[in-house]
């Protein structure tokens, strides 16, 4: 029966507006189109068009059809009259009730049973799409360089969304795209050589080559001539000098070592990729190649520029005058390089601060022909700073990535302390509550905006935080690890509360909510649905005690109830890369 939903006027905020329900909708209309033909009434498509169903209470997890009042016009009969001659005939097994509300609504409401099926279906839904590889870069570090704070939002962000495209089907691989070329390693290693002293160096690498750099720097600026120095260090890289070769590659990995552990620190999933700025080394020449056959490239002060000044985005320097490439050249080949390894789209997890430089990257790379408009994306962020607390550091202004995992546990530690001294695995608990508390925090603000850190906030277990979805979620273990949830019961239909009605209808959009996430890149969206989620977890867990109760069909309904509603936690939690935990 070729009806079109699409025409229904919906009533849904959109977070509701599932897939399922609109299939649940679509289940519910058949079977009143059935009725009326039953009752020898006859329905049109015009009138098809005009019927609502609508869940006008959503927390009630029922619906309500105009059906008897679009017919009633043509048919000159009474509208309550129509609604008792299909009502009548209609199929009510699925229903718990079914009444004639006004002047002839129908109020239909489910049965427990059948919204529990609809669970368990949504939990069973595939998602296989077949659009090609994507390649997702995150987690950019520099060599030599400390990881601070927004590295970590950086691999927060991108973790979430690699964990949301392969939820939902994506053939997703990420890349670690380290910054480890570039005129700042002539530099460092002019740095290195004027005041390193190896054993110190090797003893905290990235800090004591930072301080290098950064004096050096200083002394640039009273002392220009020291630049021009370095930037002919990195030319001299470029051209494969061995001594500025073993140095490069002795700060890389040192470099690398600690990048690692950090990664750890953060829990976040594996690379399949890591291609670096240097991989590029070999692949520059042909894109410059391809650029001067084009005609795209000019020489302006002794430098390769793109002159894109009419698109409104300036001069794009391709290389220096002094012979070094640039950021931006290693950018045309990294996506030259990454198209031809079967990539269709390549998405760049970057701050905001970068956006000139990709509408340049991806202007030159639409004229020379290497790119369509959605083959390539920044997924930018916003600031993050932190308030009040004095984290601000030993090193200047930066925040360090490890300070900030440090505090976290620390005061995760207090307050498990005060709360649950007696608790079994403690170290675990600490840890994946004080990460889960940062990337909740980070997740949880939509990545557009900047956004200040607090602690309170972060760590307040009844508010809107990671602890608090991961304790609701460690409610719903605690209780299902105590009973026993096999049996020999069957489900059968229970009177069930609002709450449980709402708690289910909401638990159902989960897929449509991840899927929105996707489209816009907005982890916040599942992050603030969780939370929402977890509110009425928490008011159904105080208004419905599963242990006490006596009513045995009503215990083992909640039983299954609860292992949806905890599988469902579990896995939005982990697509923000963070591990549920079944006791805290
Ligand atoms: N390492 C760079 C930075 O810290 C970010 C790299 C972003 N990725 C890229 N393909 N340009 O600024």
């Amino acid at each position: 029966m070729g009806c079109n939903f699409s025409l229904l006027p919906s009533l849904f905020p959109l977070a509701i507006l599932s897939d399922i329900i609109m299939l649940m909708k679509d289940e519910i209309l058949k079977k009143l189109y059935q009725a009326v033909a039953d009752a020898n009434m006859q329905i049109s498509d015009t009138q098809k068009a005009k019927i609502t169903l609508t869940n006008p209470d959503a927390s009630m997890g029922d619906f309500a059809t105009n059906i008897a009042l679009v017919l009633s016009k043509d048919a000159g009969r009474k509208p309550l009259d129509i609604a008792k001659d299909i009502v009548g005939k209609l199929d009510q097994k699925s229903f718990s009730s079914v009444k004639i509300a006004g002047p002839g609504f129908i109020n239909l409401e489910l049965k427990s049973t059948e919204l529990l099926k609809e669970l368990e279906k949504a939990a069973e839904q595939k998602r296989l799409h077949t659009e090609g590889k994507i390649l997702l870069e995150y987690f950019q570090p520099n060599i030599a360089k400390p990881l601070h704070i927004g590295h970590m939002q950086n691999a927060i962000i991108g973790d979430s969304l690699k964990r949301i495209h392969l939820y939902m089907g994506k053939d997703v691989e990420s890349d670690t795209h380290l910054g480890d070329w570039g005129t700042q390693f002539g530099i460092l290693i002019l740095a290195y050589r004027m005041y390193g002293d190896p054993e110190v160096v090797a003893r905290d690498p990235i800090t004591e080559l930072n301080k290098l750099y950064v004096r050096l720097n200083q002394e640039i600026e009273t002392n220009p001539d020291l630049k021009e120095q370095g930037k002919q260090e990195f030319v001299k890289l470029e051209q494969g000098d061995p001594e500025n070769r073993k140095l490069w590659k002795q700060f890389v990995d040192w470099s690398k070592e600690k990048f690692s552990k950090i990664h750890d620190l953060l829990d976040i999933s594996k690379f399949e990729h890591d291609w670096p700025e240097s991989f590029y080394e070999d692949k520059m020449p042909g894109v410059l190649d391809a650029l001067k056959s084009k005609g795209i490239l000019t020489e302006s002060q002794g430098a390769q520029i793109v002159n894109l000044e009419d698109q409104n985005l300036g001069v794009a320097v391709i290389v220096k005058s002094d012979g070094g490439t640039t950021y931006l050249l290693r950018d045309l080949a990294t996506f030259i390089y990454v198209k031809k390894q079967g990539f269709r789209k390549h998405l760049y997890v970057v701050d905001n601060r970068q956006a000139h430089h990709y509408h340049q990257l991806f202007a030159i790379l639409k004229l020379m022909g290497e790119m369509e408009d959605d083959e390539g994306l920044h997924i930018a962020y916003g600031f993050i700073s932190f308030k009040g607390e004095a984290l601000s550091s030993r090193k200047g202004n930066m925040v360090l990535a490890e300070d900030v995992l440090n505090e976290a546990r620390k005061r995760v530690a207090k307050i498990i302390k005060e709360k649950n001294p007696a608790l079994a695995d403690k170290d675990k608990v600490i840890r994946t509550v004080s990460i889960g508390a940062i990337k909740y925090f980070i997740l949880s603000h939509n990545r557009n905006s900047d956004i200040e850190f607090n602690w309170d906030q972060a760590l307040d277990f009844d508010g809107n935080s990671g602890p608090y979805l991961l304790y609701a979620h460690a409610r719903l273990s605690g209780i299902l690890n105590k009973v026993n949830v096999q049996g020999s019961h069957t489900l059968e239909d229970v009177v069930i509360s609002g709450t449980e009605r709402e708690l289910i209808i909401k638990c159902l959009g989960f897929n449509d909510v991840v899927a929105e996430v996707l489209r816009g890149y907005l982890p916040n969206l599942l992050a603030n649905y969780l939370f929402e989620f977890s509110g009425l977890i928490n008011k159904f867990y105080h208004e419905s005690p599963v242990m006490k109760e006596s009513d045995e069909k009503l215990k083992f309904f909640r039983l299954k109830l609860i292992t949806r509603l905890r599988d469902t936690l579990a896995q939005g939690l982990n697509l923000l890369g963070i591990e549920a935990l079944d006791e805290m």
